[in-house]
């Protein structure tokens, strides 16, 4: 625990801090300095229970000790190695090990180091595939309103929620999105996915009756739009737009950073839903959030199309310094290990009612209108105040965080989505903060 004293005044701190109120924060620092199991901790020594996993990606709870051991072990070994025609075993390894994981066919796996490459990556890709069957006017992208696809400039032209585009420009040509699925007035206080709305995806078909459905490659959705607000699925919707995709010929992509490894209750929310996409694109839990690492996901016949002319030929010339890095392939390899020895990839589904129940009894609170949730994510949406949207959503994160909670929000918008660790206890305990926030915003 460190002295009070000793945090120095942050004010004019060089750090650019990411999606961050950086004069606000620097006057009034909400730091966190230490870790373990559900709970963060303040250098006050002051005890934050998580409500987010971190950012959606703690998923087997903090500095977990396999996996802790994992990477120290390996950063003595092995620092470094080339993924670009050269390799090391771990690489070869954990792509085994999560390819077994994955849905379907979908068992051939690119190494990224974050969500975003893994975006643009899966992007890149689908042209690519196109191209190599003799297809390479199949050059448009779509992506949906509100979705979040990370902050490279595929995943930003493709990602639908309009504060992270509007001031980066033109983005990406090409490109154009399907409504989203958020509807209120006929879906407030669903419990799992909502009844209305599978039509919805049938804006899809709108698209290529404008566009002419030969020129598009590839639809980017996440299965449940996470960091848009929490926008869970309707009924029959996922099914639809895979329908669609196969109609058409175009490569249906899940943006899986947050649904897999456990969020819904099975190893990838393809699963949880029964729809098979073609690419699935994956980070954060894969490692545990502990060493930087994404992945993804693509269905045998892509990878097949690469795998033809001459063999002395780069079939994706495509890649990073850091893909397969030894310490995020140990780290994945340990938290692969830690999710199958406790059962952490199925736990959703345990606690999906005790959750469920927990998160509805909030209604009724002052400025709730909706209530959603599914697999162990929960939101609360709050009424925006009157020309002050986000600011009750602010307040609830900053009042949470002195009463003992780390929550996050989008706009006004609370996200709940805990380490899959936790307990029925803690779960009661994350509530109750969360209802006492409620109580006091005005
Ligand atoms: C669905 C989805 N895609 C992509 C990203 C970007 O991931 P990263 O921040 O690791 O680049 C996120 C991050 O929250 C995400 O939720």
């Amino acid at each position: 625990m460190n002295d009070r004293a000793t945090i120095p005044t942050l004010e004019n701190s060089a750090f650019f801090m990411p999606f961050s109120m950086n004069r606000q924060f620097k006057k009034a620092p909400r730091l966190l300095s230490r870790a373990e199991g559900m709970h963060y901790y303040t250098p006050e020594g002051r005890k934050l229970i998580d409500g987010t996993s971190g950012l959606w990606c703690v998923n087997a709870g903090h500095c977990r000790e396999k996996i802790v051991k994992a990477v120290q072990k390996q950063v003595a070994e092995l620092d470094f190695a080339p993924a670009f025609q050269m390799g090391h075993p771990l690489a070869f390894e954990f792509a085994d090990r999560i390819a077994a994981l994955a849905p379907g066919d979908l068992k051939r796996v690119f190494f990224t180091n974050s969500g975003s490459e893994s975006v643009d990556t899966a992007l890149k890709l689908a042209l690519a595939y196109h191209r190599a069957r003799g297809e390479g006017h199949r050059m448009r992208l779509i992506g949906r309103e509100r979705g979040y696809h990370g902050v490279n400039f595929g995943g930003t032209a493709v990602g639908g929620v309009v504060g992270n585009r509007k001031i980066f420009g033109a983005l990406v040509a090409g490109v154009d999105h399907i409504r989203h699925t958020h509807d209120l007035q006929k879906n407030a206080f669903s419990r799992g996915q909502p009844k209305h709305g599978a039509e919805l995806a049938d804006d899809l078909e709108r698209l290529c009756a404008l566009h002419d459905p030969s020129t598009i490659a590839a639809v980017i959705v996440e299965p449940v739009a996470c960091s848009g607000g929490v926008l869970v699925p309707p009924v029959g919707y996922l099914e639809r737009l895979r329908a669609i995709c196969d109609q058409h010929g175009i490569l249906l992509i899940f943006d899986e950073v947050i649904t897999a490894w456990g969020r819904l209750g099975k190893p990838f929310g393809a699963q949880h839903f029964g729809v098979l996409p073609d690419l699935i694109t994956t980070a954060k839990g894969i490692t545990n959030g502990t060493v930087p690492m994404g992945a993804v996901f693509m269905r045998e016949r892509i990878y097949q199309a690469f795998m033809t002319g001459p063999e002395n030929t780069i079939e994706m010339p495509h890649g990073y310094t850091y893909s397969s890095h030894p310490l995020a392939c140990a780290a994945g390899l340990a938290t692969m290990q830690v999710y199958e020895e406790e059962g952490l990839l199925t736990r959703a589904a345990e606690l999906w009612p005790y959750w469920e129940e927990q998160a509805h009894a909030l209604k009724g609170l002052p400025h709730v209108i909706d209530i959603r949730n599914i697999g162990l994510i929960a939101a609360i949406e709050l009424a925006p105040r009157a020309g002050a949207p986000g600011m009750r959503g602010l307040e609830a994160h900053t009042k949470a965080f002195e009463k003992g909670a780390y929550i996050r929000v989008a706009g006004d918008i609370i996200a709940l989505a805990p380490p899959l660790i936790i307990r029925k206890e803690e779960i009661d305990e994350l509530f109750e903060i969360v209802r006492g926030v409620l109580r006091t915003i005005n």
